[in-house]
């Protein structure tokens, strides 16, 4: 099937009236130009069936899985990463390597439960290859899919980890160290950017301003107003 043909199926619309429309799940996105728009995706489950078809960009021919997304789908707080790892790619779930067993740490730390406070996803479901930083044409195939998992979550809180995660989603390309720990407002939502666990393990330190420090303040900030606007009354 072309590209064409793709494009004109998931536009369920411009199928005519002689030609039954064809549901989410038997269209396969082939092409970023296909548009994704917000609403069509009724389940997490049917999503992530999408993402491991998916050839929106070229990262889809690499992939072993599609990392779509682990934690309560109904969480107050999302995390947002950049892109999948080794270990990722490889189990289809999300910080599950070493940065996210780091994740994992900070989160106990004040008292947030992985499965139950929060959900966790990432910028781009597939693995760039050896790591690298995900292309802006790869971050913009994917960003519908991201889009979709905020609309189905509707979380409270997002946080942005890592300069990546706040270029994807508000196309903010200021440094992470300017602007972590400050509370931003992005389509309604209170986003904080917060410094990448892999960062964190580069630079293991803990003295005063050192990067463990400065996570440090900024989760105990999340925890705040968690408690403020997620446990009010
Ligand atoms: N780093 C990320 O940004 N995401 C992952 O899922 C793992 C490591």
């Amino acid at each position: 099937m072309s590209n064409e043909d793709q494009l004109s199926l998931f536009d369920i619309s411009a199928n005519s009236a002689s030609t039954p429309p064809a549901t989410v799940s038997e269209l396969i996105p082939t092409s970023a130009k296909i548009p994704i728009p917000p609403g069509t995706y009724q389940t997490m489950t049917q999503m992530a069936e999408h993402c491991n078809q998916c050839q929106r960009c070229g990262l889809g021919k690499t992939r072993t899985h599609a990392v779509v997304g682990r934690g309560n789908l109904q969480a107050p707080i999302m995390i947002v990463g950049e892109a999948p790892g080794q270990n990722e790619d490889e189990t289809g779930l999300p910080f599950v390597g070493k940065a996210g067993q780091l994740l994992e740490k900070i989160l106990a730390s004040v008292k947030l439960d992985l499965e139950k406070d929060i959900y966790i996803a990432n910028v781009n479901k597939c693995r760039p290859p050896s790591n690298r930083v995900p292309t802006t044409e790869e971050i913009a195939a994917c960003r519908p899919y991201l889009l979709e998992q905020i609309r189905m979550v509707d979380p409270k809180i997002i946080l942005l980890t890592g300069a990546t995660a706040v270029k994807g989603l508000t196309n903010d390309k200021r440094g992470i160290t300017k602007i972590r720990g400050t509370w931003i407002e992005w389509e309604g939502r209170l986003c904080m950017p917060i410094l990448h666990p892999a960062y964190l393990l580069r630079n293991p330190g803990r003295e005063q301003g050192s990067p463990k420090w400065l996570m440090w303040q900024d989760i105990q900030a999340v925890r705040a107003k968690f408690d403020e606007i997620c446990n009010a009354g």
